[in-house]
């Protein structure tokens, strides 16, 4: 069976979640029974392995996730990723053209409705997209269902990529640039759903907030 400690081994070399980290999502699904699970940004999919292999350790659950269809083009890809793990079985990978944010809203629309009890939320760090992202996984949530959302104090002026590419820096005014927008969607939207925030773990930059029941 593969476990995290599998994954970790198999993938020691790749970007980005690490060990500790699935450590404290494993304890997370345990306390919670989580079964039914939406990531947000895949990359190479080493997230994505890590939650179904707790998933497998757990002997249930299945994983959603989501990416833009060029994500296809990195080495390795999920699909690899996955087949070195022998995780496929847990994981659907979407390729979204342009953004999740359609993808989320096919889900939506899709009857019956997929629910999900935990959300993995690591991509696109905006106002925009994690702000509109949360709304959109919001209606994917059971009622208890928890939000993780990753990179808490990630910013536009602080970011490697924002800075290899100026023309598109220069489109936010300067305050967004400097804001935080992950915190500001848990100190905005989260308490305006209804939202629980339920802790911080800054050393992982990780927020973890539970919907209303
Ligand atoms: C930090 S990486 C994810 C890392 C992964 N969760 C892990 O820990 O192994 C963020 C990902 O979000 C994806 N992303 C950003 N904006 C997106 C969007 N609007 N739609 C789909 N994917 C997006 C990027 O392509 C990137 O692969």
């Amino acid at each position: 069976m593969t476990t995290i400690e599998t994954v970790d081994t198999l993938l020691a070399d790749l970007p980005y979640m690490n060990r500790a980290r699935a450590e404290l999502l494993r304890d997370i699904f345990a306390e919670n029974d989580v079964k039914d699970v939406l990531e947000i940004g895949f990359y190479h999919g080493k997230s994505s392995a890590f939650i179904a292999a707790i998933l497998e350790e757990q002997d249930a659950g299945h994983l959603t996730t989501v990416d833009l269809a060029t994500a296809r083009n990195n080495t390795p890809n999920i699909e690899e990723v996955l087949n070195k793990t022998d995780l496929s079985h847990r994981v659907t990978p979407l390729f979204a053209h342009r953004s999740y944010t359609w993808d989320l809203q096919r889900l939506i629309s899709a009857r019956p409705r997929p629910q999900f009890d935990f959300c993995y939320f690591d991509g696109g760090h905006t106002w925009d997209s994690t702000g509109f992202g949360v709304l959109l996984v919001d209606m994917l949530l059971r009622p208890g269902g928890l939000l993780l959302l990753d990179d808490m104090d990630w910013s536009i002026s602080t970011s490697a990529y924002y800075e290899r590419t100026p023309h598109l820096t220069k489109k936010y005014d300067a305050d967004e640039q400097a804001a935080l927008p992950v915190r500001r969607v848990w100190d905005l939207i989260l308490p305006h759903l209804g939202y629980e925030r339920i802790r911080e773990y800054p050393a992982y930059q990780y927020g973890l907030a539970r919907k209303a029941f």
